[in-house]
Formats: structure tokens, C-alpha cells, sequence
């Protein structure tokens, strides 16, 4: 058995599943992307919008962006300010892409990306937030969590990682943790990017068969394939039990990826408090892609 962090080479072959009530066949080898993902991997889960965002609208709105957070940094290195992003999601939520264009033009020494492996048999003793814990921002610091200690209220279930009773505890513990956060004084986001099946498994394949991408490409994306709707089950129990006031849930819909990364990082900046902040710059948020708790959920 491979082991949980290396590279696909081969699939498991032809998986049954089911989508929108119908039988389908996919194998995630077959260099050819059948055509019943192809069709809907941008609208898959009643998205809002059939065309991805132009390049041209996207490439501008995404700079000046990216200039309001070089502003939002400076801000925080000048008054000591800290912020945590966190972010979850399905696999090939587009996580790591997101994070990427948050990060490209910040001060990577303020401004740190934390995204962890399972834990060692050190942590697995160890209360289940203390690692995590470690990498929070001192003064002046941003921090994005890729995956976080939210694997225990999804991955970790759905694959057997942690008991029942473990998931239920923290799900009980989770908010208490997170008031603890925000009583600190720490600005706190969740960000959950939502996506369709079919963009699941276009995105799958993709990396599949991507020299670049196949390191995303692990045997969790595989066995989560036909998991599908315990995901959906674990997500809609996640988001009602640890959406609350000092720790909301942002869902995001994220089936285009361009719209999906301009709403975080304009979410981000009309809700830090910094110098010189240009609102005309910033714009309206479409709230057609972000949303508060489980408003949006595909
Ligand atoms: P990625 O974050 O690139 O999607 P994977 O899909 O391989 O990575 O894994 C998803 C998450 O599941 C990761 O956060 C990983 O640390 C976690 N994970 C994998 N195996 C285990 C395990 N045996 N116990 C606990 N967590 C695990
Ligand atoms: P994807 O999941 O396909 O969106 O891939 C995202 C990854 O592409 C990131 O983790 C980056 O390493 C890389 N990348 C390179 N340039 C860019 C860019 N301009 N925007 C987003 N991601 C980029
Ligand atoms: C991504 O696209 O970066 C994903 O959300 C990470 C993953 O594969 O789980």
C-alpha cells in the first residue's frame, strides 16, 4: 500500500459512482476526460455562473488586490495586528491556489503558510489543537492554515483517522477553542471553498495526468472518489455544529477558481481595518460566490 503522501502513478481502475442519482463509470487513468465531466465541471452542484472569469477581468482585479494587501501587511507590521486564514474544503478545492495568490506579493517573513502532514505518534498523544498552536502569528504576522485542525471534523471521519468519539469531542471543542482565538484579539477567518463532483474529479484527473500537478495527486483523493456523500454529511455536520460568532464559517464557491480568489482576498481586506484602505479599489463582494455558514453549500 502506498503510503497516504506519495504520488499516484496508477488508479484504482474503472470506479462506479453515482452523481446527480445517475450510475456513472470513471477511471481516472483513461487519459481521455469523459464527456459527462467535461460538460459540467465548471456548473456541476448548480453553480451560479457558466462561463470561468475572463482572463482579461481577472489578471487586473487580482493586482490591485494584491497592492491592498501589500498595504493591509505594512498596516499590520506597523500596529502589531495578527491574523489567522484558515482554509478548508474538498480535495482540489483549490486550497493551495488560493493561498498562492493571498501569499505572492506579501512579505513571506511575516506572512507564513502553514499546511501540516498527518500527525506523528509524538502528536497523536497530545492534545489535538497543540500543534497547531505553534505556528500561530506573533505581532505583525498573517498566517493561512492549508487544511487545519479541521481534518478531524472531515478527512479523519470519513477515513477511519480518528473514532466516532474523537470527531464528536471536537466538534464540541472546536468552538471553545476558537472564542480563545478571538478573545485574544487575533482577526480569524474559515474560509470553506465549495465545489461540485464533476470539478472534483475534472481537477483529479487533471493532476492525474499533469507531470506538474501529479504530486497533489494522493491515494486520500483516490478512496475519496466514491466518498463523496460522506464528505457532504461530514462538511453539513462540521459547518452547523462549528459555525459561530467568534469563529464564522466564509463558504466559498469555488467551481472557478478566479472568482473563488478574489472573493477570499476581498473578503480578507474589507474586513481588516487598514491604513489607506481604498474601497473603490476593492469592490462589492458577489454574494452569488461568498456567503456566511451553510448559505451557499453546493
Ligand atoms: P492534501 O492536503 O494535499 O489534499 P491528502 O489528500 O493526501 O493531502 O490528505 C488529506 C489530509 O489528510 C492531510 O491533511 C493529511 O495530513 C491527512 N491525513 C492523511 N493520512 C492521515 C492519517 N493516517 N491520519 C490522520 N490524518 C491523515
Ligand atoms: P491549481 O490547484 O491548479 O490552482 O494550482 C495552484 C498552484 O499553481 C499553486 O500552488 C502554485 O504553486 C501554482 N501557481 C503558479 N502561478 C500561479 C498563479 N498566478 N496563480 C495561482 N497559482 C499559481
Ligand atoms: C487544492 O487544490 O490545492 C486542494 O484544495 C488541495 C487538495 O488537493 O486537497
Amino acid at each position: 500500500k502506498a503510503s497516504d503522501d506519495s504520488p499516484v502513478t496508477a488508479g484504482p481502475g474503472a470506479l462506479k459512482i453515482k452523481i446527480d442519482g445517475k450510475q456513472r463509470v470513471f477511471d481516472i487513468d483513461d487519459p481521455k476526460l469523459p464527456d459527462w465531466v467535461a460538460e459540467k465541471k465548471l456548473t456541476a452542484g448548480g453553480y451560479p455562473y457558466d462561463k470561468k472569469m475572463k482572463k482579461k477581468e481577472y489578471e487586473p482585479a487580482l493586482e490591485a488586490l494584491q497592492i491592498e494587501l501589500v498595504k493591509a501587511q505594512a498596516w499590520m507590521q506597523k500596529t502589531g495586528h495578527r491574523v489567522i486564514c484558515l482554509f478548508e474544503g474538498r480535495d482540489a478545492a483549490g486550497k493551495g491556489g488560493t493561498i498562492f495568490v493571498l501569499h505572492q506579493y506579501m512579505n513571506p517573513r511575516s506572512a507564513h503558510t502553514v499546511a501540516l502532514t498527518k500527525p506523528t505518534e509524538t502528536e497523536q498523544g497530545q492534545w489535538y489543537f497543540q500543534r497547531y498552536v505553534e505556528y500561530f502569528p506573533t505581532c505583525g504576522e498573517l498566517v493561512s492554515f492549508d487544511r487545519s485542525w479541521y481534518n478531524r471534523a472531515g478527512v479523519e471521519p470519513v477515513m477511519g483517522f480518528c473514532t466516532p468519539a474523537q470527531h464528536e469531542h471536537f466538534l464540541e471543542e472546536a468552538p471553545h477553542f476558537e472564542k480563545m482565538i478571538h478573545s485574544e484579539g487575533i482577526h480569524f477567518f474559515k474560509f470553506w471553498l465549495d465545489i461540485g463532483q464533476e470539478t472534483q474529479l475534472e481537477r483529479f484527473h487533471d493532476r492525474r495526468h499533469s507531470a506538474l500537478k501529479n504530486w497533489k495527486f494522493s491515494p486520500m483523493d483516490i478512496a475519496g472518489i466514491t466518498r463523496w456523500d460522506d464528505y457532504t454529511r461530514a462538511r453539513d455536520l462540521m459547518i452547523g455544529t462549528t459555525h459561530s460568532k467568534a469563529g464564522p464559517w466564509t463558504l466559498v464557491r469555488a467551481n472557478d477558481k478566479r472568482r473563488a480568489r478574489l472573493a477570499v482576498i476581498r473578503r480578507l481586506l474589507l474586513s481588516l481595518p487598514y491604513d489607506g484602505r481604498d474601497p473603490a479599489v476593492i469592490g462589492d463582494e458577489d454574494d452569488k460566490i461568498i456567503g456566511e455558514g451553510s448559505s451557499l453549500l453546493l
